[in-house]
């Protein structure tokens, strides 16, 4: 039983293979947290410490207890306005307009399986792999309470958090924040590592000590942003990829949020996470529910390479969804940098031609199919096809390309609208903007008002009849900017705060009505590249497009801050041409191919541009990609390098009997007279030997794990590594 209760002392132990969560309902009903780490055996609440801290208030009811104080304890949902000053998970105002709410225990909930919530994506799981508990708090005055629901997925090590906030009296109370999670380390002394960045060059990894006061990784963007991932890692001043202790939290949430984290006058350390209460309100009358979103938890005591381990395999079996979640995924060529806006059938039939000799499966048809849409000041929202493109129409295109032997897939950006355009002309209304302002403008494009049910019925229909008429097997599902103006005609002036909130569950009704209506149609998220990579996205899309930047040597530095949470398969990886677009960088084909290898695989060039080596080469890198992808999908991920401060980029794929290894990577830049450096392995087998196919060479487990394998003598800059490596007894 992975929850345990002892009804006498209210006390709660969650049980996973490798770690402990506690808390207690102490003799006031103030909910305490006790312990996450490490599974102990024990019970931790002898390491709680009372001290009298001046300025440090005390309960009422606790009398002349000068210590006992909310502002010092560890709390499992701290509210404001009662004494405890440091971050709080809840704010309601009530019908009086004071601001307080006092949550005491009331009972508890427990039941096999997982916990679903309306609305929003969350883990799933069997009923026997998962257990749920929920713990009620009241508040003394109202009849506003709080279901704490925890879901135990034991085996993999995860916990998952989330809250409901009921309203039950007849006076009306304003939400100002409602979080997903308080999460207290009393013990503090944890650095703490997230993830930032800009449009393409998103989530690079930045690790910094704790200061006194709050730090804080946010977007107010209206999307979970390029800026900062509602990701964050916790850690001890020493941990490392394989030793130490750490704590990941992910929050499933795809608009804007907010992580922050308090070291308090006593060090120690508190952590919130949830919807970013700057662009959020939401009014609860009598009888209505509040749904936060989830935050996936786990703590690994072996180094941060556990810890992705375990966010991999709950975010990829357990919040990926559809039947293309754990399949192999077909590789594709899109057209958008081979072309951009300027094609035509003819054009796309021979970049699929060509593509087909290659062995690529699949041909995207990027933005500029549709509309009036010859660059990006036009054509959003008119998704018809432009038959001055595509002549002869989609249907026979799609056919015309199958019949090469390949599948067809195409973009859409459907939260968008251009003011040129025929939806704009016909419903000005429908685009998000204050009255008698000017909106933001940016690519030129305004955004559809998602919280509308007409909104989502127009671009449902949109996007279904397309797929209904012809044979698509893929959408790249785009988002182009961030979102402001926010102002609903459908909202009441007093619940315009709940437009932002109500944006994504728009979103999320809608994807989860055309990815349940299409099931063999795979879904890629994107925003700019990976401006909307986050875990809501992925429950409905089991691939987002990581970043819009395909410079292999910067892409190295994105991918690796990917990994920390997010499974290899579910980002979109393409070789591109080079000088690259972006950067203007050249980097050798063979190394952008061995980068874009670590995701969901494919190119994003024009195929009649390669010379007939390189036609050879791509031959052979896809060839080596299809062999390679279980293992690249389903294996463990190790990351053998930080790219940021190393002069290379290495990493490995082991499969989970062990019996395979993949390490690939680039050396940046190549220094004359120098040694080779050695890369030790990670998680072989110590006994097994392994064979390294390129060179016959066999080594044992250990050798490879202890001494390492020298990685190539290179020569120019951004050399690719590749070495597989198959174990025999
Ligand atoms: C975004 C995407 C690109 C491409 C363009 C098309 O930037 O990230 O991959 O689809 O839009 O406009």
């Amino acid at each position: 039983m992975p929850i345990r209760i002892n009804e006498q002392e209210k006390s709660f132990c969650i049980e996973t293979e490798n770690t402990m969560y506690q808390m207690k309902a102490d003799e006031y009903g103030v909910l305490k947290h006790i312990w996450y780490g490490e599974h102990t055996g024990c019970d931790m609440e002898y390491l709680l410490d009372y001290p009298d801290v001046g300025f440090s208030g005390n309960i009422y009811d606790a009398g002349n207890k000068r210590n006992y104080s909310l502002d010092t304890m560890p709390l499992e949902y701290s509210a404001s306005g009662i004494g405890d000053f440091r971050l709080s998970a809840i704010s309601a105002v009530h019908s009086d307009g004071s601001n307080a709410l006092d949550l005491r225990y009331q009972g508890y909930f427990t039941k096999k399986g997982k916990y679903s919530i309306m609305g929003l994506p969350c883990v799933y799981a069997d009923e026997d792999t998962a257990e749920t508990l929920e713990i009620l708090l009241k508040d003394i005055t109202s009849n506003i309470t709080v279901i704490l629901k925890y879901g135990v997925l034991d085996k993999l090590d995860i916990i998952t958090r989330s809250a409901v906030i009921m309203n039950s009296w007849k006076y009306p109370v304003t939400l100002k924040k409602a979080f997903s999670i308080c999460l207290d380390f009393p013990q503090g002394n944890l650095e703490w590592v997230h993830f930032h960045g800009r449009h393409a060059m998103e989530r690079i990894v930045e690790r910094a000590p704790l200061i006194h006061g709050i730090a804080e990784s946010s977007s107010e963007r209206g999307a979970s942003s390029h800026q900062q991932n509602p990701s964050v890692l916790l850690c001890d001043k020493n941990c490392t990829e394989e030793n130490g202790s750490c704590f990941g939290a992910v929050l499933i949430y795809s608009g804007s949020f907010q992580t922050k984290i308090e070291c308090d006058q006593l060090d120690q350390v508190r952590m919130v996470m949830g919807i970013n209460p700057k662009s959020f309100s939401w009014i609860l009358k009598e009888g209505e529910k509040f749904y936060t979103p989830e935050v996936i938890l786990s703590y690994s005591g072996k180094g941060m390479q556990v810890l992705s381990h375990n966010f991999h395999r709950v975010i990829r079996n357990n919040v990926c969804r559809g039947k293309y979640k754990l399949a192999e995924r077909s590789v594709l060529i899109n057209n958008w940098e081979a072309t951009y806006y300027d094609f035509d059938d003819k054009k796309l039939l021979s970049i699929a031609k060509d593509a087909a000799r290659l062995g690529v499966d699949m041909l995207v048809i990027d933005d500029g199919w549709f509309g009036k849409r010859n660059d990006d000041r036009s054509g959003l929202g008119d998704w018809f096809v432009n038959e001055n493109k595509i002549k002869e129409g989609l249907c026979s295109l799609v056919e015309k390309v199958r019949s090469l032997g390949l599948k067809c897939g195409i973009w859409f950006e459907p939260e968008m609208v251009s003011e040129d355009s025929i939806l704009y002309r016909e419903h000005p209304d429908w685009a998000i903007k204050i009255p008698n302002r000017k909106p933001m403008r940016s690519r030129f494009q305004l955004v559809l008002d998602l919280t509308r049910q007409d909104v989502r019925d127009y671009i449902y229909n949109s996007v279904s009849r397309i797929l209904k008429c012809a044979d698509i097997s893929y959408v790249k599902w785009d988002m182009n900017r961030s979102i402001c103006d926010w102002y609903s005609a459908e909202l009441s002036p007093e619940r315009q705060g709940e437009m932002p909130h109500r944006y994504i569950l728009g979103l999320y009704e809608l994807l989860e009505k055309l990815t349940s209506d299409f099931p063999d149609v795979l879904f890629e998220g994107c925003s700019g590249g990976g401006g909307r990579f986050d875990a809501g996205m992925l429950y409905y899309c089991p691939q987002i497009w990581c970043s819009d930047n395909t410079d292999a040597y910067e892409r190295t530095k994105i991918q690796y801050g990917t990994s920390f949470f997010y499974p290899i398969s579910s980002m979109g990886t393409h070789v591109s041409a080079v000088p690259n677009h972006q950067t203007g960088r050249t980097i050798p084909l063979e190394s952008r191919a061995v980068v874009a290898m670590a995701g969901s695989f494919g190119y994003e060039l024009d195929p009649s541009t390669l010379s007939q080596q390189e036609t050879l080469d791509v031959r052979n890198q896809i060839r080596r990609y299809k062999k390679y992808r279980t293992l690249i999908h389903n294996g463990f991920y190790y990351r053998l390098s930080n790219p940021i401060d190393d002069n290379y980029a290495v990493w490995s794929f082991v499969s989970s009997d062990r019996t395979q290894v993949l390490v690939q990577g680039m050396i940046f830049h190549t220094k004359a007279n120098v040694l080779r450096t050695p890369i030790k392995l990670r998680g072989l087998s110590p006994d097994k030997k392994y064979i390294l196919e390129s060179s016959g060479q066999v080594y044992t487990g250990k050798a490879l794990m202890e001494g390492g394998i020298l990685l190539p003598r290179s020569w120019g800059d951004y050399y690719p590594v590749e070495m597989y490596f198959t174990a025999f007894l």
